[in-house]
């Protein structure tokens, strides 16, 4: 039965929550990371709420053959979902070397034993960035690819094209890349959420940890953008609701539904909230005050991006059900459970 699935990444923010849905959906989950922007505790986290710890391989995935070992100990993958990379897009300005090597060479290295495993079938982690900003809002997948504004955007651009080109190249392999917009909130057991690594980067966990007192407030990067309140837009969307759609991509893939080699789907809410619009949400779901500073704008932010989701709704049968506050409500429950539990 092709239902093993390996998960690289599998113990990173959207990646666990991921192997959640799949064990939840039947599959059999072999998780491969190198624990280098995560932890291991992760797995217990996933076990408390499906009931079963997944296979863990704690390799890199740049090293092809400790990554060729894990497909020969698990025999029988069928399909792989390629979340390991590094994702910081400032850190990605300062480190451009770091994050070619790495989000590229991992995904040579999956594309390679693909074909040389018999394991034919990718989801890959792609991302709005690759959109960089959008001319016309909401953006769809046939939008134009515009130069990407940050090093880790351009590594999600030509990780498209190499996928495109391998697809092209090798009718065997089928590919489904998932483009996020910005993934927020946590699984609503608050066993798994996001954890970033020191200061986060991005804007929710900021706001949590602002909110619980970690962080004494919240820098608004920007209020001068033409938008309506001057603060950047942003299509979040619940990380439960983005797990989801991997395990519909999945089905897709195995059932040999896809039309083509690859095929790219934008999965976003279809609705923009700026930073203010954010701050506001949460109050309002939470009923706790988050402290803000307006400052400049942050170098390589985009002004405005949001969703249109209308061909993974047709194509996929899938759509983002969660709202805003209900997304921000499970973020907080989140941060609370990490001071409780002294984490961070
Ligand atoms: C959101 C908005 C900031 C922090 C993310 C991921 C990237 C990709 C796309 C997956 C922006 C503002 C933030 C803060 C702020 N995801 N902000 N104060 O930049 O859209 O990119 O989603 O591939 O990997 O990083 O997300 O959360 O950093 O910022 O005002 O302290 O919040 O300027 O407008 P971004 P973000």
């Amino acid at each position: 039965m092709d239902k093993k699935i390996l998960v690289t990444g599998g113990t990173g923010y959207i990646g666990s929550h991921t192997v959640v849905e799949l064990q939840n959906s039947g599959y059999e989950v072999v998780v491969a990371d190198n624990l280098s922007n995560s932890s291991e505790n992760v797995l217990d986290g996933i076990a408390s709420i499906t009931g079963k710890k997944p296979v863990f391989e704690k390799i890199d995935c740049c090293d092809k053959p400790a990554l060729e070992a894990v497909f020969k100990r698990n025999a029988g993958i069928s399909a792989v979902i390629h979340f390991a990379a590094s994702k910081a897009v400032g850190e990605s300005v300062q480190m451009p070397l770091l994050y070619y090597r790495n989000n590229l060479v991992s995904l040579l290295n999956i594309l390679e034993l693909m074909g040389e495993q018999n394991a034919p079938h990718l989801v890959f982690s792609s991302s709005c960035t690759v959109y960089g900003q959008p001319d016309v809002l909401p953006v769809t997948e046939s939008a134009p690819i515009k130069p990407a504004t940050s090093p880790y955007g351009n590594t999600k651009q030509i990780a498209e094209e190499i996928i495109r080109d391998t697809v092209y190249a090798d009718s065997r392999l089928k590919c489904v890349a998932l483009r996020y917009f910005n993934p927020a909130g946590a699984h609503p057991s608050a066993a798994i959420g996001e954890l970033p690594n020191g200061v986060p980067n991005n804007l929710i966990p900021f706001v949590t940890q602002t909110a619980i007192g970690i962080r004494e407030r919240l820098r608004v990067f920007g209020s001068d953008y033409n938008t309506p309140d001057g603060s950047a837009i942003r299509d979040y969307i619940y990380v439960v609701d983005l797990a989801k759609a991997h395990v519909i991509a999945v089905e897709r893939l195995l059932a040999g539904k896809n039309r083509k080699g690859v095929e790219f789907f934008n999965l976003g809410t279809g609705r923009g909230l700026s930073v203010l619009e954010i701050l506001k949400e949460f109050e309002q779901a939470t009923g706790v005050e988050v402290p803000r500073e307006i400052v400049g704008r942050r170098e390589g932010d985009v002004e405005q991006v949001w969703a249109d989701p209308s061909f993974a709704n047709s194509e996929l049968g899938w759509k983002a059900e969660t709202s805003t506050g209900d997304m921000l409500k499970t973020a907080w429950n989140w941060e609370k459970s990490l001071c409780s539990r002294n984490i961070q």
